[in-house]
């Protein structure tokens, strides 16, 4: 079965990002197997940590080249990215010459309890994911604004349309992993 890094940019108790991936990662189950990647103890990117790069940098780079695909759930801070995702999505790019991006079939989502779901947000993911190498499924967008009770304590989806539409975009990403990875 293929292999799907998730990289939630929020890791506070509660997120509704990762209620999002938990919901996905059953939707998928059977399909694509998921594997949620720690970000949380990446340190702030600098240059100078290359010369003895930390643990938690190779481990992630690691885990995120060992997987076929990747599927990056972002929060929306200020109409952006959230900085835990944008210093993932930095680290993994890094060395020059040795992104972990490159040629990666990956998709971009996002839940948010605003109307637009991390419209705003997902824009600048899609811009430094593309940068760093990434091959990015254009369609179908997931913007998830979240209401309470839409994802229930089991991580199912309580409403049949929106059900319908995550699973949609769930096998999407599984045939936009297909045409990529042999
Ligand atoms: C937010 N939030 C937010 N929401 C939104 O729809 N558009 C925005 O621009 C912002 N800006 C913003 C900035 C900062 C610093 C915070 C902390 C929050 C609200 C945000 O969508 C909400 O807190 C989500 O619940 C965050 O995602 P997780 O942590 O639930 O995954």
């Amino acid at each position: 079965m293929k292999t799907v890094a998730v990289v939630v940019g929020s890791v506070r108790e509660g997120s509704l990002n990762q209620q999002l991936g938990r919901a996905l990662a059953k939707l998928a189950a059977g399909k694509l197997a998921f594997r949620f990647l720690k970000i949380d103890d990446l340190p702030m990117y600098n240059d100078d940590l290359w010369k003895n790069p930390p643990e938690a940098v190779t481990r992630f780079k690691r885990e995120l080249e060992a997987a076929d695909a990747a599927l990056l759930l972002t929060p929306e801070y200020n109409r952006s990215t959230s900085p835990l995702l944008k210093n993932a999505i930095d680290w993994g790019s890094r060395p020059y010459g040795k992104s972990s991006w490159m040629h990666k079939p990956t998709a971009i989502a996002g839940a948010s309890p605003g109307a637009i779901g991390t419209a705003a947000g997902q824009a600048h993911v899609r811009t430094a994911a593309s940068a760093a190498g990434a091959l990015l499924m254009s369609q179908p967008e997931l913007y998830f604004s979240a209401r309470p009770g839409l994802i229930d304590a089991d991580d199912a989806i309580t409403d049949e349309g929106t059900r319908k539409f995550l699973q949609g975009y769930v096998d999407a990403l599984a045939a936009h992993i297909d045409r990529l990875v042999r």
